[in-house]
């Protein structure tokens, strides 16, 4: 059993690149440091999240956990706010004798600044670009497409939404939209930034109706998909409407 753990913490994106390059860096790390359980997480937009990773350092026996934000530029706002998360976590295994750190910004390292200066000093580093004469300003004519579709849903895969696990809820979301063959055509896709009620996440957004569907899970998820996109009737458990005033998490259990 690994007493000592890592977690390497990035920020995730629209395609596979960042999972890809983050398991780069956790297999360098596996080689270099072989007596620590080394894991990698995402803060937003890519699972797993920050606490899905706590979650397995701490059932594998690690009680030690190293934080490592291996994202550049560093965000204080999301800095202050991923102490909290775990200063949550921590509160939720109290008594568990687990312990975290947090390792500071990438940014602030010497040797960032020094792998840069070396980069931008060698004249014939990078992929050469050619030019391409009489190229238009638009990319494919498929970018200028706006696909028709019956329902625009926005998901919300802010920081807070993917600590709340909206990563696993959109996937399978997504999935039966596939196997029901509404993916794209009756339902069009977007996944954003934070959509601003966070406490109330997973958040995500149903047009042309502006229904807010919040706390939502992998149930919440198929219903939704079998009675407002297969049937046209809001899910009303999970459904909220915009106010003024702090709303609660639905409960569809009482
Ligand atoms: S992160 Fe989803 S609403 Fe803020």
């Amino acid at each position: 059993m690994k007493r000592h753990a890592v977690v390497l913490l990035g920020r995730g994106g629209y395609s596979d690149a960042p999972k890809v390059q983050l398991a780069g860096l956790v297999k360098r790390l596996e080689c270099t440091i072989t007596d620590n359980l080394i894991l990698g997480a995402f803060v937003d937009q890519a699972t797993p999240s920050l606490p899905q990773a706590l979650d397995e350092c701490a059932e594998s026996g690690a009680r030690r956990i190293l934080v490592v934000p291996v994202y550049v530029p560093d965000d204080r706002n999301l800095g202050a706010w991923i102490l909290k998360l775990i200063k949550r976590w921590m509160a939720n295994h109290a008594g568990e004798d687990v312990h975290v750190s947090v390792s500071r910004p990438l940014g602030d390292h010497e040797a960032i600044a020094e792998a840069v200066v070396q980069i931008a000093s060698d004249p014939v580093s990078g992929d050469h670009v050619s030019q391409v004469v009489g190229l238009s300003d638009n990319g494919e004519p498929g970018w200028s497409v706006i696909p028709p579709h019956k329902y625009h849903l926005l998901q919300c895969r802010g920081p807070r939404c993917t600590a709340r696990g909206s990563g696993d809820t959109w996937d399978h979301l997504n999935g039966r939209l596939q196997d029901e063959g509404m993916l794209d055509k009756d339902v069009l896709v977007a996944q954003t930034g934070c959509l601003y009620p966070c406490n109330l996440g997973p958040v995500m957004v149903v047009y042309p109706e502006g229904v807010w569907y919040c706390g939502m899970d992998r149930s919440a998820a198929d219903r939704v998909v079998d009675e407002h996109f297969g049937k046209g009737q809001v899910v009303s458990d999970y459904a909220r409407t915009p106010a003024p005033q702090a709303q609660r998490m639905p409960d569809p259990s009482s």
